[in-house]
């Protein structure tokens, strides 16, 4: 086993770093970013034992580091953008990926045509790359998976015995990796959040654009621009759970949620609110996402030395400007999953037969507004075998066909005869029509903030109780009857049964918020449903406030 020493970064040490460096040696060496396992960037054989000591998939290339921008020219075919960003943010937290030239071998590229390539702004590493008169391949000082390192203490416990030198520079500044980004002629592609944001990039480029893995999962046999954007990262040994919602629905959930063995990662100012929880981690300031980037990584590794705890849960954090690059690591570190706490906002659309509803409904779906077919889940609840025999011992054998499936059209005409005969239909219906609709929300409400309940009967179920708001759709009474007849085959008397069990106009509009009169052309009506979506929207905003 390898002595691994920690030295402070004086001269002794930077040349006991450059000896190391040239004779094909490994090292952990600060930057302002995280510390970095760095070697001779021109040395296979040293960049080999980087992949090895890391655990590192060999297509995961790896980042660069020059002290001199004529070093750039060396390694890596330039143009006119990257040479005014690096004027711009280098020494910095940027790293540039470029066309590679020879010199930089398959190893340190990962096979790929390209280089990414940084100069860091940190006096040591700076030190360090002039000292050596080499260009330095710098990783993240890391096991693979872990979270990356902010602190000597850190490199220490995933490579005490397996490198010979960790140079402490204290605590990193800026706490999460350089943003990375891949720069042509005239587009900026943001394959890494960090401190300088796509916002910073867009002063020289007005087409700077994000990458899918940003935000996304990346299956691991798809071909992706950075390869390190589809490997598990940043997660401690126990699972982490991020919830999205504002602090009370977080709390909340935790008090209900928590055991004994769960803990969460909050912000500073959050700490007292979980004082019965087993462990409380916090990572900076609500509102600074900087702060956030500066502490994550060190929150993360106390969660992953904790022995008692199997569960930490967290809350979405801001992810603008630098919290793109906070929630870009939290995300990976939850492994992609999130649960949302928000309520979304619920609005009940109902109407008459006939009187259009489903062409508004058609027109939601269209603008991506999720809808919940009311009469579909219906549907699935009568061909249910409890309530279906419920349904002969009251109407009898009669409301089946030959082969033991419902007659609807049968059922239909017999529930609408009578008032009691809808007072029992309904009565075995709604509940278990309410439960499955309540399930397909909870189901809905992680990938949307709207959900429509198209319900022709809102408000004899009594599903208006879980709406934000209610839209009925309405039509002279003939136009309806006419439809009807035409789209369900019936005779004028039955058509007329079913039209006089239902509300007229009146009731419509005094039970809801909008109302929509379809007395005109098909156009006409998908023109007045788009301008209900964005009443939707506004009303859907106005309750978050
Ligand atoms: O802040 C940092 O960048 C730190 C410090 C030590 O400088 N280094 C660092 O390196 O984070 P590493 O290897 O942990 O992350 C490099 C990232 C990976 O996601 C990798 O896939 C991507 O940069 N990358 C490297 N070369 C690339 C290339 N040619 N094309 C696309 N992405 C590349
Ligand atoms: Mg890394």
């Amino acid at each position: 086993m390898i002595n691994t020493q920690i030295q402070m970064p004086n001269e002794e040490t930077l040349n006991m770093a450059k000896e190391l460096i040239l004779s094909s040696q490994i090292l952990a060496m600060p930057t302002e970013t995280v510390y970095g396992l760095c070697a001779n960037a021109f040395d296979d054989e040293a960049i080999k034992k980087i992949f090895k000591a890391k655990g590192r998939p060999q297509d995961n290339p790896l980042i660069v580091h020059i002290s001199d921008i004529n070093q750039l020219e060396k390694i890596a075919y330039t143009n006119d953008l990257a040479l005014t960003l690096a004027k711009n943010f280098w020494p910095g937290p940027l790293t540039m990926v470029l066309p590679k030239k020879d010199s930089i071998s398959n190893i340190v590229s990962g096979n790929l045509d390209t280089v990414a390539v940084r100069m860091p702004n940190h006096k040591v590493a700076l030190q360090l790359i002039e000292k050596a008169k080499v260009p330095l391949c710098a990783p993240s000082a890391n096991i693979s998976g872990k979270p990356s390192p902010t602190k000597a203490s850190h490199v220490y416990d995933d490579f005490n015995g397996k490198i010979k030198l960790i140079i402490d520079g204290g605590e990193c500044s800026v706490g999460v990796e350089s943003t990375v980004v891949s720069v042509s002629d005239d587009e900026i592609v943001l394959l890494r959040p960090g401190l300088i944001t796509a916002n910073d990039l867009s002063q020289f480029c007005n087409n700077v654009k994000i990458s899918d893995g940003v935000l996304n999962q990346i299956k691991q046999d798809e071909k992706v621009l950075s390869p390190g954007m589809k490997y598990k990262h940043y997660a401690p040994k126990q699972e982490v759970i991020m919830l999205d919602g504002d602090i009370k629905q977080f709390a909340e959930y935790v008090y209900l949620n928590a055991d004994e063995h769960s803990g969460v990662l909050v912000f500073d100012s959050e700490e007292s609110l979980f004082s019965e929880q087993k462990a409380v981690f916090t990572y900076g300031k609500e509102n600074d996402s900087k702060t956030q980037a500066n502490q994550l990584f060190d929150a993360l590794r106390k969660i992953d030395k904790h022995s008692d705890i199997n569960k930490v849960y967290t809350r979405m954090p801001n992810k603008n400007g630098v919290g793109l690059a906070v929630y870009n690591r939290l995300l990976r570190a939850c492994g992609f999953k999130i649960i949302k706490l928000k309520k979304p906002f619920i609005v009940g659309l109902t109407g008459q037969t006939g009187s259009g509803k489903s062409t508004v409904c058609k027109t939601f779906i269209n603008n991506g507004i999720a809808v919940i077919d009311c009469d579909k889940v219906s549907r699935e609840v009568i061909n249910n075998e409890y309530i279906l025999n419920k349904l002969v011992d009251y109407f009898g054998q009669g409301i089946m066909y030959a082969d033991n499936t419902l007659n609807r059209k049968e059922l239909g005409i017999l529930a609408f005869s009578s008032e009691e005969n809808l007072i029992f239909l309904n009565g075995l219906m709604y509940p278990e029509i309410t439960r499955v609709i309540k399930e397909k929300i909870e189901k809905l409400k992680q990938t949307n903030d709207i959900i429509v309940l198209d319900a022709p009967t809102l408000f004899e179920s009594k599903a208006d109780i879980l709406c934000d708001m209610t839209i009925s759709v309405i039509a002279d009474k003939d136009i309806r009857l006419n439809r009807i007849i035409l789209r369900d085959n019936l005779t004028e008397n039955e058509a007329k049964l079913r039209m006089n069990a239902q509300h007229d106009n009146e009731f419509y509009i005094d039970k809801c918020d909008v109302v929509i009169e379809n007395d005109g052309d098909i156009n006409a009506l998908e023109q007045k449903a788009v301008d209900v979506i964005d009443c939707i929207k506004q009303k859907s905003k106005e309750k978050k406030i």
